[in-house]
């Protein structure tokens, strides 16, 4: 029986152009089963609230087997559920539930490494130097006469060596954790194993991927290593910069951004147009702009992130020329912009818009609160009020928006998690520079009073929320007309009118605000500047994301208007 699709917004093929994503960090999202961590069934059991919310698609970061030594991004098995998080038959319900719905689902493939209890790796140490399976991964031999130097002084992005010595002379490449080796994207068997996770996840009714690290699975190390040509991991960091800026020539780092990780792409897009609709993909790739279009051509995995936003204070002039830019990026491969403000990696951007300007974006936001806290001079509220607005923002543009679990109710990063509490690696292994992930993977509050406020029925949550999760608890929020939940709702339901041709006019040169229209005649003001913004001529406010002051938009506030 084909179930009709309730949600003509991802009836067509090109759904994915203009969706709207809904990042779900399931091991935080609702726990069924009262382990203390989040599951598919729990899931299930919100899918009526995503629905409500208005979403096109989920995605879901990695809830495959795994150690959670990096929150899952070390996979053991790619083609399973992890035990603490449900089953394969809980998988299905959950896409039953979604399709019913309407809801698209994507899932999260990590395939620059597995983990270190992936049954290849653990053949790869048995079987020893120089063999067939050692080959699926980045072995070297360790320099000088005994072998027990590492082939390179080489920094992991997480902190401390790339290198890991595993007692017999070789050592194994991790651009991550120690328990995330590098796969070698060189090998058939690497290759073929992952079209054959596309398949299956495919076959199982997910329409989707989100590609982790995508910009670093092609590697040509060799060339950069070894008494004939060292690099140092200064030099490393040099390329690195030097990629991200877009000067760095083509294919001269040695795992960041080179040319034939496209080859890898092309023989997926094959795999993902066998499907109808053909499976989409969007790429998680740091990258200088310049490149990003290769990453989303539609021989390629046909949609990459823009990170710029996220990476930007809240500053109308840059927001502006990122809007430009990314629409601009976008148009080259053909393909539609994204646009994203939070996410798992990230400090919530409530908070992130809270700190003082030189806190910072990003990763220069996580060591704001770590040397710093969110302090009496970070302003929560100001924090919130800005983030709505930026997002009322984005939601208004052409492209796919993807939220995060909780940005919703406008949750806050928990910023002082004692550290007994945490479980990112970065905490651990930069330790007084970096303050980890933790703070925006905390358990969604559900019920201000309920146990664990209602994200599970047994043990306390994982990452539990704090006192100050109740007053932005799923139920209280739903019953004030004026909460961030009911915003979001609002907006969400709105923007399916914005879901129309994918063109953007610039209807103001006032570099305090942002005002732009769309092809279905709706306008959109941002209002940055201390003075107050008229509502222009013939037009009426269909949402604000703060109210009105004598009928102006005041500071930090974002309107959709419509036609009066
Ligand atoms: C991506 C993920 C991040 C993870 C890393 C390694 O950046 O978003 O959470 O730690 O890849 O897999
Ligand atoms: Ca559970």
């Amino acid at each position: 029986m084909t179930i009709s699709n309730p949600n003509p917004h991802t009836a067509s093929a090109d759904w994915w152009r203009q969706a709207l994503v809904y990042q779900i960090y399931p091991r935080s999202f609702m726990d069924a089963n009262g382990d203390g961590i989040g599951d598919l069934v729990g899931i299930t059991s919100k899918i009526p609230y995503l629905k409500e919310l208005g979403i096109d698609a989920i995605w879901l970061s990695p809830f495959y087997p795994s150690a959670l030594k990096d929150g899952g991004y070390d996979v053991a098995d790619y083609r399973d559920v992890d035990p603490k998080i449900g089953t394969l038959a809980d998988f299905d319900d959950m896409t039953a539930a979604c399709k019913a719905a309407g809801i698209k689902v994507i899932v999260d493939i990590v395939p620059n490494h597995s983990s270190d209890d992936h049954e290849w790796f653990q053949a790869a140490l048995k079987a020893g130097p120089g063999s067939p399976e050692r080959s699926r991964y980045m072995f070297r031999d360790g320099l000088g006469p005994n072998k027990d130097q590492p082939p390179a002084d080489w920094e992991c992005i997480f902190g401390g060596p790339a290198w890991e010595p595993v007692g017999d002379g070789q050592y194994y490449l991790h651009l991550f954790d120690a328990s995330q080796p590098d796969l070698n994207w060189d090998h058939p068997e690497v290759r073929a194993d992952f079209i054959k996770t596309f398949r299956f996840w495919a076959d199982r009714g997910v329409s989707g991927f989100r590609i982790d690290v995508a910009h670093a699975c092609a590697k040509k190390i060799d060339d950069f290593l070894g008494p004939a040509n060292p690099h140092t991991k200064e030099e490393i960091a040099t390329l690195c910069h030097q990629m991200l800026e877009g000067t760095l020539d083509e294919d001269a780092h040695p795992y960041l951004d080179r040319n034939e990780v496209f080859d890898i792409y092309r023989e997926w897009r094959k795999v993902f147009n066998e499907y109808d609709p053909p499976l989409t993909a969007v790429a998680e790739a740091w990258v200088s702009s310049k490149r990003k279009p290769l990453y989303a051509s539609a021989d390629g995995l046909g949609q990459a992130f823009s990170f710029d936003m996220l990476m930007s204070q809240f500053d109308p002039v840059a927001f502006k020329q990122i809007i430009v830019d990314s629409l601009a990026d976008a148009a080259k491969s053909g393909s539609s912009t994204t646009w994203v403000f939070s996410n798992h990696d990230v400090v919530r951007h409530a908070t992130r818009h809270a700190l003082a300007d030189d806190g910072g974006y990003h990763e220069t936001s996580r060591k704001y609160l770590l040397n710093k806290g969110v302090g009496p001079e970070a302003d929560l509220a100001l924090g919130l009020r800005r983030a709505t607005a930026a997002t009322m923002m984005i939601l208004a543009l052409p492209g796919s928006a993807y939220i995060y679990q909780g940005e919703e109710l406008g949750l806050f990063e928990v910023a002082d998690l004692p550290a007994e509490e945490r479980q990112d690696p970065t905490f651990f292994r930069k330790p007084g520079v970096d303050v980890g992930r933790d703070g925006c993977r905390i358990a969604m509050p559900w019920e201000a009073e309920g146990k664990n406020m209602g994200f599970g029925p047994g043990k306390r949550p994982h990452l539990e929320q704090p006192e100050g999760y109740r007053a932005l608890a799923v139920d209280v929020e739903d019953k004030d007309p004026r909460s961030t939940l009911n915003l979001y709702r609002k907006a969400l339901g709105l923007r399916h009118e914005l879901q129309c041709a994918e063109e953007l006019e610039w209807l103001s040169d006032d570099k305090e605000v942002i005002h732009f229209k769309r092809p279905n005649g709706w306008e959109v003001l941002v209002n940055f500047g201390e003075e107050a913004r008229a509502i222009p001529a013939g037009r009426k406010v269909a949402l604000a994301s703060s109210d009105l002051v004598d009928g102006a938009v005041p500071t930090d506030t974002a309107v959709w208007l419509v036609p009066a």
